[in-house]
């Protein structure tokens, strides 16, 4: 803004001035052009005939006219020797130093060869314009001259200017003031966002920055508290995970603890010591099994988790049959194959499919009708499992596909695992997009089928 008003009051200015220049110019041409015609046409009032002498001529004519403010009109005649003699206008003008007091301005312009011009003088600078009566050598027998002092009507150009610069710095001091506070203003709730950002901590993150209005301001607060929703929650499943891993691996710790103390008692037979070993083998077991499970969830985090590829559905719905049916002695059925191609990663659908054949295997007793097979609806691939055992309860539907989440019904202790098993099975799926869904069996019991995206 300063820069704009600097240049708003120079250009102003250089345009006053050059009005100015202008103006004498006009000025100067209309005198000169005044006695041109005089020198043409006037007539000696006292003998009604053309001049003869240039100095009667000069003298008649000077009579005659009127100067303005600022302007001299002077006659020069020559002298030999010495300078030019002057016939004036007994006038006083408010100029430091008239062209009629100055000798050598003068004889400057009486012997100049142009008929203007500019005179740079210390006291201020004179334009002129000169018209000769008749020559003599090197220098006129006279002339008329027609003198404008300028500095004061560039004076006033420059006053101009000095009040626009001091205009413009009040403007300059009362918008800067404006602006700051109308700035302060705005920036108020950003301040507030920013400090609420400062305080939030890992631990706290609890602080949400108060929204008001509808404003660009308002969405950002908004934008920033929703995020802020989102780092809470993610870093409470963190919390609540590594607790839970915890968790389930304390146990198995304290199982193994527990027998280990009590073996190498004196009392102890071989019969004994051997059932400890197994019992604490079998926790040992377990642990392994719990954080291959964790690891194996942590890496689906990871783009490669899944790596797809051109799979036969028949032969790999029989494959994931043969496995299940090593699981244990049920009634193992494939009950129906899709014949199709897909891209699929066939290591991680089966090892979802045994999950889900595990668990079908735990929910049903020995001779219990477990089906497995693969079908293809609405262009969407669904592998299922298929058990006759008691079902889920319909509190639990949603929650067992959770880390650690076990199933309310279960009866007995610890008999199963962790609660990872589907946990693992919707991470597969998701990584092909797709999902598990829960249904229930016709005739009673739980069918889990993968519905994935892939086919080709
Ligand atoms: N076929 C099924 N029939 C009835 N309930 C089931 C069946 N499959 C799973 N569930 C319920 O879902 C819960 C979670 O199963 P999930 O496979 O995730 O864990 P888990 O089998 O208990 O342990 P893990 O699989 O880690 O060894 C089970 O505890 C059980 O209550
Ligand atoms: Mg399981």
């Amino acid at each position: 803004m300063a820069v704009a008003l600097a240049a708003v009051a120079a250009t102003t200015r250089s345009i006053l001035l050059r009005d100015v220049d202008h103006r004498v110019d006009r000025l100067l041409t209309q005198e000169a052009g005044e006695f041109t015609n005089f020198v043409d046409q006037g007539v000696d009032p006292a003998t009604g005939e053309r001049f003869t002498d240039p100095r009667r001529l000069l003298e008649v004519f000077l009579e005659r006219q009127y100067a303005d403010p600022d302007e001299e009109l002077i006659g020069l005649v020559r002298r030999e020797g010495q300078g030019p003699a002057q016939l004036t206008q007994p006038r006083e003008l408010s100029v430091r130093h008239p062209l009629h007091r100055d000798p050598a301005a003068r004889r400057a312009i009486f012997a100049a060869s142009g008929s203007t011009g500019t005179l740079d003088r210390r006291s201020g600078e004179l334009r002129w314009a000169k018209v000769e009566v008749a020559r003599h050598g090197d220098e006129p027998e006279a002339a008329f001259v027609v003198a404008f002092h300028p500095r004061a009507e560039q004076a006033k150009a420059n006053d101009v200017f000095r009040i626009l610069l001091a205009i413009s710095g009040v403007a300059l001091v009362l918008t800067t003031g404006i602006a700051w506070a109308v700035a302060g203003r705005i920036l108020k709730p950003v301040r507030l966002v920013r400090t609420a950002a400062a305080q939030l901590t890992e631990q706290d993150l609890t602080r949400r920055i108060p929204v008001h209005g509808k404003d660009d301001i308002a969405a950002l607060a908004d934008t920033f508290n929703g995020m802020l929703d989102r780092l809470e929650r993610a870093f409470a499943a963190q919390r609540e995970f590594v607790d839970d891993a915890g968790h389930e691996l304390r146990t198995p710790i304290t199982i193994v603890r527990g027998h280990l103390e009590l073996m190498g008692g004196a009392t102890e037979s071989a019969a004994e010591r051997e059932e400890t070993v197994r019992l604490v083998t079998d926790e040992l077991d377990r642990m392994s099994r719990i954080v291959e499970d964790l690891l194996l969830l942590a890496k689906a985090e990871r783009p490669d988790f899944i790596r797809p590829e051109p799979v036969q559905l028949a032969e790999l719905t029989a494959d994931v049959f043969v496995k299940a049916r090593a699981l244990g002695e049920r009634r193992w059925e494939l009950a129906e194959v899709a014949d199709s191609e897909a891209r699929l990663d066939p290591q991680r659908i089966t090892q979802a499919m045994v999950q889900l054949a595990q668990n079908a295997v735990q929910h049903t007793v020995p001779g219990g009708r477990v089906r497995v097979g693969s079908r293809l609806t609405d262009g969407r691939i669904e592998l299922y499992v298929a058990d006759s055992g008691p079902g889920v309860q319909a509190q639990d539907a949603e929650v067992i596909f959770e880390r650690f989440r076990r199933g309310t019904s279960r009866r007995g202790a610890r008999t199963s695992g962790a609660g990872l098993g589907l946990s693992i099975v919707r991470a597969i799926a998701r990584g092909h997009r797709g999902e598990v869904l829960l249904r229930p069996t016709d005739g009673g019991g739980a069918t889990f089928v993968l519905v994935l995206e892939g086919q080709t």
